[in-house]
């Protein structure tokens, strides 16, 4: 380990075999150096590298299908699957699905044609369901560290592109560490869309992560990811348990962690989309005491510094398939069809730089009749645990818009 000129450290791994599909092959021989942000949350006595080495002989080695999971989130996402996904889903390899280690629904809306990136891809579930909606002519690259992940997801790219109906493959497996995206050869500005499901609290430094997820998005691109927060900080001894490390428990972050992240990133607010309480078995329950987690999905956008910002009224045209009748931005804000909303500037902002802006018509919010509905004078739910609490309770969180002009 040394301290790298710019003040960061910097770890020299061993020499590492890159089999990428599609990285050159000088990869192959090169040395690879992770920066990190100097925000590493793995311990003084657990390295970096150690909390990589643990995690890649949790998922490599001891696991060997969702069952083993000793936490509950890992099982079934909050809300139904809406039947798009299911249809896909039901298409994946058995050997695939049954060894689904994710903690939530990873799958945002309109993702026809988008070129997509999975940090932690696992067994590549989530790959190839996106594989599916994004169509050929779309894109899925899926990065994990961990060489058994590894084969086994690339075990069965033929078996999807045939059961698809694609003429070539639009799924491809690299090796390389999330926190340094460069290294595996990830362009800047490339990727439409970034999906994450169960990882980044696995890693011992979130915000290199989510720098470079920040770096290769394009503008009016997001990341929208599942993973576990916790409602305070755990000492440093918990931190250190290697099953809670595992099980992405010991790295989670408080909901106020991964929000100053975003911020001095530079992404818009992380926008809250849903969260539910986690339940562990006997063995963990000893250990986290009153501690408490929730698995919760979040977007992060990323639009440009310039982007115009304004508030202004949006009104949803359909056309998304699967949410033709109404989109659920996230829990605080839902259109219908045909309603207009009135959104505040970041949220119009998000609209016109991203996927959705073909979406929506935009209407100044001066120049409106008083119709239609605000979600500016609706308080904004951010805090995971209070959703999942209303969830939890049967309440319905996501704002319908029917508030009236404000
Ligand atoms: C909990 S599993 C989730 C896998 C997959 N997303 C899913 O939903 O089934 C975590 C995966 O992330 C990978 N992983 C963890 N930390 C990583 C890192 N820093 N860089 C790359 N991959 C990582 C592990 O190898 C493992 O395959």
């Amino acid at each position: 380990m040394s301290l790298c000129r710019w003040g960061k450290l910097c770890f020299n791994l061993p020499r590492l075999t890159w089999s990428t599909s599609h990285m050159a092959a000088h990869h192959s021989t090169a040395r690879h150096t992770i920066h990190f942000s100097g925000n590493s949350s793995a311990t003084e006595n657990s390295s970096p590298l150690k909390t990589y080495e643990e995690v890649k002989n949790y998922y490599g080695k001891q696991l060997s299908n969702t069952k083993d999971l000793k936490t509950s989130a890992c099982a079934a996402p909050s809300k139904p699957l809406p039947l798009h996904l299911k249809a896909a889903l039901d298409q994946i390899h058995e050997d695939i699905s049954s060894r689904y280690y994710g903690c939530g629904l990873s799958v945002p809306e309109s993702l026809e044609n988008c070129i997509m990136l999975d940090l932690g891809s696992g067994s590549g579930r989530d790959c190839y369901m996106l594989s599916k909606l994004v169509g050929q002519k779309g894109h899925v690259t899926g990065i994990d560290m961990t060489d058994e992940q590894l084969e086994l997801s690339r075990k069965y790219i033929v078996f999807h592109t045939e059961k698809f109906g694609f003429q070539l493959p639009n799924v491809d497996f690299v090796k390389g560490y999330i926190e340094d995206l460069k290294a595996a050869n990830i362009k800047d500005n490339r990727y439409d869309v970034i999906i994450s499901n169960c990882v980044i609290n696995l890693s011992p430094d979130k915000k290199a992560v989510l720098r470079e997820a920040y770096r290769v998005l394009k503008d009016g691109g997001e990341i929208y990811f599942s993973d576990m927060y916790i409602n305070k900080a755990l000492p440093a001894e918990l931190k250190e348990s290697k099953v809670l490390w595992g099980e992405g428990l010991g790295g989670a972050l408080t909901w106020k962690e991964l929000f100053d992240i975003a911020a001095d990133i530079g992404f818009c607010t992380p926008r809250l989309v849903t969260a539910r309480y986690i339940t562990v078995n006997e063995e963990l329950k000893n250990i986290i005491g009153d501690y408490k987690f929730v698995s919760a999905t979040f977007r992060l956008f990323k639009v440009p510094k310039d982007a115009v910002k304004v508030k202004c009224r949006a009104v949803y045209n359909g056309g998304i398939t699967g949410y033709e009748q109404k989109l659920e931005l996230d829990a605080n804000i839902t259109f219908k069809v045909g309603e207009a909303v009135e959104i505040d500037e970041e949220l119009s902002s998000i609209l016109k730089c991203s996927r959705f802006v073909d979406k929506f018509s935009f209407q100044e919010a001066g120049n409106m009749p008083c119709s239609g509905s605000s979600h500016l004078s609706k308080e904004t739910i951010r805090n995971p645990f209070e959703l999942a609490e209303a969830l939890s309770n049967g309440a319905q969180y996501s704002c319908s818009g029917d508030s009236g002009c404000s």
